[in-house]
């Protein structure tokens, strides 16, 4: 067995049956590893995978592993991490470091370990092992081809070492496709953020009032989903653009200071810090519900939270009630970490066939590039992205129509 560091390797069995489950439901990343088999084009290559350790990311490690690679998984977030799942991957010689729970200690370490093996390709959701490569581990920074980032966190941070001419090497930004953010962002953040959500409080949504605090992609799904479960939602925006969009889209708009007193459930989905703040919680209802979609546990400020309770307990799984001097209890949720992967299973299988499909791709096409990408953030390819889209439909045996070849020539035409 390869040597790894997880919680418990007799949880294999659990895990398995979570990744055949996934697997079934995966026909396009299916496709993709049969091909993978045959063409080998990941042999001889070490591949770092820093991702939510779930069944559909352990689905992604196995594809790349009939493709040749000698795959390393790490942890990209300490609480989304199924020890079932890693279990089940090292039982089919997949490295792993990581566990559900580790300090900031050993996040680290696991890290470091992933990046022992000096890798040549990574994937990263968030962008926590590009920067390490960029800092601690500049080491290993000769072998790398290249990577994918998963994320529009990781994508921001990438786009800012980008400008600062630091990045050292090419990064596919595959969260910026259509058949990703699309998808993913907006119907898989939208579903999975309410399926964590209601699994963990228990408690009906419809006639609440649902704070969604940012109307990016993943806003516009944690909305509309809302309002299908029969919320009444408030959208809170910076962007005047976004917030002319959450007003069309059927929403109320209004300063987080406002909604503060008005919402049951609040859920932060910005990409930045401290949105939810001491002001905000000082004005909340006894019993709001706080909950953070964004990638890092940064959206909601529990440094407040912390110096505002005079007491803090955790009433449920995944739920910590802070209460306040004048008796008011909030409830945080997973620890403000984001809700879908931390108190559930992060998107559907169907959604992240494609993501995931993605993924499998750009990093084909990266080592098959290689010659020809420069340092920097680049875009999916497009024949990449459709061809994504059409294996869904494929998929799904679902036929679409095609432009004749006088529909061809109009569009190409600028003549009346
Ligand atoms: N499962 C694995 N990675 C995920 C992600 N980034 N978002 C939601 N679900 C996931």
């Amino acid at each position: 067995m390869v040597e790894s560091m997880i919680r418990d390797s007799s949880l294999a069995p659990e895990g398995q049956k979570k990744i055949d489950w996934v697997k079934e439901h995966m026909p396009v990343l299916s496709k993709m590893g049969d091909l993978f088999e045959q063409e080998r084009p990941f042999a001889g290559r070490k591949v770092v995978m820093c991702l939510h350790l779930e069944a559909k990311t352990g689905y992604l490690a196995l594809t790349l592993q009939k493709g040749g690679a000698e795959v390393t998984v790490v942890a990209s977030n300490p609480l989304s991490t199924q020890d079932d799942v890693v279990a089940a991957l090292v039982a089919q010689g997949i490295r792993a470091y990581a566990w559900y729970g580790a300090t900031a200690e050993e996040y680290n370490l696991h890290l470091h370990k992933a990046l022992d093996t000096r890798p040549d390709l990574i994937i990263d959701d968030g962008g926590d092992l590009v920067s390490l490569l960029h800092s601690d581990r500049k080491d290993v920074l000769p072998n790398i081809i290249g990577g994918c980032e998963e994320t529009t966190t990781g994508v921001l941070r990438l786009k800012a070492m980008e400008k600062e001419n630091t990045l050292a090497f090419p990064m596919i930004a595959v969260n910026d496709a259509l058949s990703k953010y699309l998808f993913d962002n907006r119907y898989g953040t939208g579903q999975s953020v309410w399926d964590g959500i209601n699994r963990t409080t228990n408690l009906v949504i419809a006639g609440k009032n649902v704070v969604v605090i940012g109307y990016g992609w993943c806003g516009k799904g944690v909305a509309m989903r809302a309002k299908g479960l029969g919320a009444k939602v408030i959208v809170c925006e910076v962007d005047p653009i976004k917030a002319n969009e959450a007003l069309m889209d059927g929403f109320q708009v209004m300063p987080l200071v406002e909604a503060a007193p008005i919402g049951d459930f609040f859920v932060s989905v910005t990409g930045n810090k401290n949105v939810v703040r001491k002001e905000h919680f000082k004005v909340m209802k006894d019993q709001a519900i706080l909950a953070n979609a964004g990638h890092f546990d940064v959206e909601i400020s529990k440094q407040d939270l912390y110096n505002l309770a005079v007491n803090v307990v955790e009433v449920r799984d995944n739920i910590q009630q802070f209460e306040l001097p004048d008796g008011r209890k909030l409830n945080l949720l997973a620890e403000g970490r984001l809700v879908n992967l931390a108190a559930g299973d992060g998107h559907p299988a169907e959604i992240m066939d494609m993501s995931f499909a993605l993924q499998a791709q750009s990093l084909r096409y990266l080592l098959q590039q290689r010659e020809n990408l420069k340092p920097g953030v680049h875009r999916v390819p497009e024949d990449i992205d459709r061809q994504v889209a059409q294996l869904r439909l494929d998929a799904l045996g679902l036929k679409i129509d095609r432009l004749t070849p006088e529909q061809v020539d109009y569009l190409d035409s600028w003549r009346l």
